[in-house]
Formats: structure tokens, C-alpha cells, sequence
């Protein structure tokens, strides 16, 4: 399939389609109707079709989408038909609570390596997985074919550490550090901050009383 330039807001809302639609699928539904879909997801039914419409729509005309068909669509679209070796710096709480998180595998995620800098950590498990020391990060990279690098470490240690991972050949950084990255044209970063969620929340929160009650 021909595939043109989709917008970020686009791209953002597709795990979201991956998801219900994984869901329908277990459940043994064979084809839904935009309207269905709209009303089971909460979004409009124009924009499920203005989304859908960006990769050439997939619905046909008083059927509704087959739901086993756009599943495996939007996951390929979303690189999901493949498989991602992903490695995990920093073997805190975060680095931790993320490695033991079994349904990245499910997704084709797969959790090969940890690092850290304390060598007190050094040798300990996760699930099955070993801390490694830093030295040792390069080398496993190239070795085991690893395409994303998660930072689960502090912002002061993550930019100089994102420049070793991109001098490794890296494709993609996850970065949970709160600090922006700059990396070379062609390095994926995608910035996570759970705080900002929170916040929208407490807006959400704020909106919903504005009284303060
Ligand atoms: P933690 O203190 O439990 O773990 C941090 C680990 O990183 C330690 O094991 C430490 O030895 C290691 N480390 C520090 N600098 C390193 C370096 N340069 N190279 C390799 N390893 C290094 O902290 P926690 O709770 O796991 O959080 C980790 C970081 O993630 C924190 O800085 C925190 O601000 C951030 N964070 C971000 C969140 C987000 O939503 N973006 C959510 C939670 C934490």
C-alpha cells in the first residue's frame, strides 16, 4: 500500500483503533459499522472514517470494516507485524515496573537487556533479563540486534548517555527522562511524561469544580 505523509494526531490515536478493535476481535466480532465504532470509542463517526481514510480507508459502503482485516492493518501500519528488541537503561523503580511488564511481548517488544551504572545492580535479574555494566551497552546493542533503547534513568545522565546510544546505531529511544534529547536526523525519540497526564487530569478535575468544592 502506498503510504503518504500522516500527521502525528493521526498517528497518535491508531493504538487507540489497534486496541478496541484487538478487543472486538477476541471476542469472535467479525465487521462493525463506523457508527458501532464511534459510539463503543467515543469519537465521531466522521473521524473514525477521516482517520481510516488517511491509509485508504478499509470500510466498504453498508458493511462497516472488517475487524480482523483493519486490526492487522493498523498494526502493520504501526510496525507491529514485526518484532522490536528493545533494552532498558537505568534498573530503578521505573527500569524495573517496566521490565517486569509482560504485555510489551505480546505487542512484539521484546525486553533483552538492562543496564545500569551502580554496580551493585550489576548481575541482578528481571524477569529472566541481567543488569549489565555500561561498558558493556555498545557491544550488546550491535550484537542482539536492538532497535529501542529505553531511558529509565535521571535527566542529568541522559544526554550523554543518548549520545552513546545514537554513536551505537540505535533506531529509537523511549526516553523517560525529563529532559528534551537532541538526536540526529533519523533517531526516533518519543518523549514520555506520566506527570503530564496527571496534570491534565488535575485540569480535568479543576474544570469539573470550578467552585474548588
Ligand atoms: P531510581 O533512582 O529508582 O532509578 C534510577 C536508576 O538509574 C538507578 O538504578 C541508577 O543507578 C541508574 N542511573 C542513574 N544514572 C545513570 C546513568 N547515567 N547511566 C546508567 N544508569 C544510571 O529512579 P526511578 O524511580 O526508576 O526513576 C528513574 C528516572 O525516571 C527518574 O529520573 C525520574 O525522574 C524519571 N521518571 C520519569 C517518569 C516519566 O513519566 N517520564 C516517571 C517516573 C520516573
Amino acid at each position: 500500500m502506498e503510504e503518504k505523509e500522516i500527521s502525528q494526531a493521526v498517528i497518535g490515536r491508531l493504538p487507540r483503533y489497534f486496541r478496541y478493535l484487538g478487543e472486538l476481535k477476541d471476542e469472535g466480532v467479525e465487521r462493525i459499522s463506523s457508527q458501532d465504532l464511534s459510539e463503543l470509542m467515543k469519537v465521531t463517526a466522521s473521524q473514525i472514517r477521516q482517520d481510516l481514510n488517511n491509509f485508504g480507508g478499509f470500510g466498504q459502503q453498508g458493511y462497516g470494516y472488517n475487524v480482523e482485516y483493519l486490526y492487522h492493518e493498523i498494526g502493520k501500519i504501526l510496525g507491529l507485524d514485526r518484532q522490536h528488541n528493545f533494552i532498558i537503561i537505568g534498573a530503578g523503580n521505573l527500569g524495573r515496573a517496566l521490565g517486569n511488564y509482560i504485555n510489551f511481548e505480546k505487542r512484539g517488544f521484546i525486553f533483552r537487556g538492562m543496564f545500569d551504572e551502580n554496580p551493585a545492580l550489576i548481575g541482578s535479574r528481571i524477569r529472566g533479563v541481567k543488569v549489565m555494566p555500561m561498558n558493556e551497552i555498545e557491544h550488546f546493542i550491535r550484537e542482539n540486534d536492538i532497535d529501542i533503547a529505553v531511558l529509565a534513568i535521571p535527566k542529568s545522565g541522559a544526554v550523554a548517555v543518548a549520545e552513546k546510544l545514537v554513536r551505537t546505531g540505535i533506531h529509537a529511544i523511549w526516553n523517560f527522562a525529563h529532559v528534551d534529547l537532541n538526536v540526529p536526523e533519523g533517531i526516533q525519540v518519543e518523549n514520555v511524561h506520566l506527570s503530564d497526564s496527571l496534570m491534565k487530569l488535575s485540569y480535568n478535575i479543576r474544570k469539573a469544580a470550578p467552585n474548588g468544592e
